[in-house]
This record gives structure tokens, C-alpha cells and sequence, in this order.
């Protein structure tokens, strides 16, 4: 986990790498309905300690600590230990995977920023309980209310630089058909990694909230 490593890496693609760690964990977290109450406490906490850091980094991107906790919450994000026996899995991802299966020029995290928002609005309705858990421990504020949570993600975004809409990248409303179709490939293709399925209404409603 040597710091030095990424003492180069631009800022920005780093504040995205933060959203490939958060939602490494935070998909399993919002998704899972097992009790898991250790492995949940340890992905609240990873996940607050993601965005400490990427915030402090904002203002000492030269600190070589904090370059080094990134890494270490990198590798632990992934390590299964904040997710296994949580029962979620990593449908977002699926969905990144889809849009950058397409285009080329989104890089994954790019794709994870710009999706986070819209599907965290589809999964409000079946996972709400999930996800009032982790914003609450990540605010420090008990019972966070819906509006609040999207409020602190819309100024997190803000203040880390990130992307919000496909738009740039070349996507628009046409595109949308043929990342639906590529959803119900997989889905019917790869049904493991595919426990829910996101109805088709819904999947269209995610994909054009990332056009902004
Ligand atoms: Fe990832």
C-alpha cells in the first residue's frame, strides 16, 4: 500500500476512484437483508472514512497519509469483508458495466458517479430502511429524511467534482434501447448476479436521469 504510487494521480480521477470504493460497499449494504450486523458496521464505517478522506484530500492532495488510506480502503472495499453474508450484490455495477460495454470513453468510476444518484432514488422504494441506516451514521444526524440525504450527495458531488450526466460523452435518449436490451441479455444470461431485477419502467427512468 505505498502512498507514492498514486502521488500523480489527478485529483478528480481520484475523487471518482473514491465512488468505485463507496459503491463497492454501499450497493451489498443498500441491497442486503441479512442481519450482518458486523459486516455492516465495518461498510458504515469504511464508507464514511472514503468520504473523510477524498474530502480532505481536496485540500491536501499532497498528503501521503491520506493517499495511503485510500489505497488501504481500496483494497478493503474489495477484500469481501464489508459485504460478504450481507445477501446484497452490486447491481449498479451491472448497470456501469453496461453503459461503458457501449462507450468506451466512460471510464467505470465515471459511470458509477453519474448512475449512483438515479439508482439510489429507484432502490429509496425497496430499500429504505438500508439506506436511511448508512446516511444516518454518515451525517451523524439520527433518522435522516429522504430530502436530506439527496441534499448532502448533491453538494458531495459539488465539492469532489463529480460528473452527474452522460451527455458529454457522446449518450442521449436513443442510446437508452440498447442498454435496456443489454440489461435483459445479462440478466437472462448471468440470473446469479441478478437476484432482483429492475423492471423496465423503472431502468428507463435511471438511465434518463443520467442525462442530464
Ligand atoms: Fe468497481
Amino acid at each position: 500500500m505505498d502512498p507514492l504510487l498514486s502521488k500523480t494521480l489527478d485529483l478528480n480521477y481520484l475523487s471518482l476512484c473514491a465512488i468505485d470504493i463507496i459503491t463497492h460497499m454501499l450497493e451489498p449494504f443498500i441491497t442486503g437483508f441479512y442481519k450482518a450486523e458486523i459486516q455492516r458496521g465495518i461498510a458504515k464505517f469504511f464508507i464514511k472514512k472514503t468520504i473523510d478522506t477524498i474530502r480532505a484530500l481536496k485540500k491536501e492532495p499532497n498528503n501521503t497519509d491520506l493517499r495511503g488510506n485510500m489505497h488501504i480502503l481500496s483494497g478493503l472495499a474489495l477484500s469481501g469483508i464489508a459485504t460478504r453474508g450481507t445477501g446484497g450484490f452490486h447491481e449498479l455495477h451491472w448497470l456501469e458495466h453496461i453503459v461503458s460495454g457501449f462507450f468506451d470513453n466512460v471510464s467505470h468510476p465515471a459511470g458509477l458517479s453519474i448512475l449512483l444518484i438515479p439508482w439510489l432514488k429507484y432502490r429509496w422504494e425497496k430499500n429504505k430502511e438500508n439506506i436511511t441506516d448508512l446516511f444516518s451514521f454518515i451525517l451523524q444526524k439520527e433518522n435522516v429524511k429522504k430530502e436530506e440525504i439527496f441534499e448532502y450527495l448533491d453538494k458531495f458531488y459539488k465539492e469532489i467534482n463529480l460528473e452527474r450526466s452522460f451527455r458529454k460523452y457522446g449518450i442521449n435518449e436513443k442510446d437508452i434501447d440498447n442498454f435496456v436490451k443489454e440489461y435483459a441479455f445479462l440478466t437472462a444470461k448471468f440470473p446469479k448476479f441478478f437476484p432482483e431485477k429492475i423492471d423496465e419502467k423503472n431502468l428507463i427512468k435511471i438511465f434518463e436521469q443520467t442525462l442530464l
